[in-house]
């Protein structure tokens, strides 16, 4: 696949988890629609999510020799603890989005440090399920401007 989309812990709860924080969309919605959009671009696209550091990790690390060229991530309660999937974005070298569905700098001190924007390409919060589509939208348009 071109573009990977990686959704970090708590995220499968997407449509019943805190619905007034993060919408009422769940993760299959999501993922259903982002499928669509790069299918429509004739881009090929995969959606992956784990509770699990390690696992994310390990998929990061694979996207390297797996045909990605973009990463969506939105590393969720690890964005603000993992020095470790900071270093695997850094070690695959791929450009990568940060995605957030809530505006994490109106919220908790302890969400305003993010351990991977100064790695990212761009970083979108707040904007709910709509952020994966932008980000999307940016990954492909730049894709198609690098092809
Ligand atoms: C989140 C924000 C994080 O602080 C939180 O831990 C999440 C989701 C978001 O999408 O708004 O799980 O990444």
């Amino acid at each position: 696949m071109q573009v990977l989309v990686l959704h970090g812990p708590n995220l499968n709860l997407l449509g019943t988890r805190e619905p007034e924080v993060y919408g009422a969309q769940t993760l299959a919605q999501i993922d259903a629609e982002l499928s669509k959009i790069a299918a429509d671009a004739g881009a090929r696209l995969e959606s992956f999510q784990s509770n699990h550091e390690g696992a994310l990790v390990d998929r990061i690390q694979a996207a390297r020799s797996d045909g990605t060229r973009f990463i969506l991530i939105n590393p969720a309660a690890y964005t603000h603890t993992s020095v470790a999937i900071r270093d695997a974005l850094a070690a695959v070298a791929l450009p990568f989005i940060e995605v957030h569905l809530s505006n994490i700098h109106r919220r908790e001190a302890f969400r305003h440090h993010s351990y991977l924007s100064e790695l990212a390409v761009g970083v979108i919060c707040g904007l709910g399920a709509n952020g994966y589509r932008l980000a999307l939208r940016h990954a492909l348009e730049s894709l198609e401007a690098g092809a």
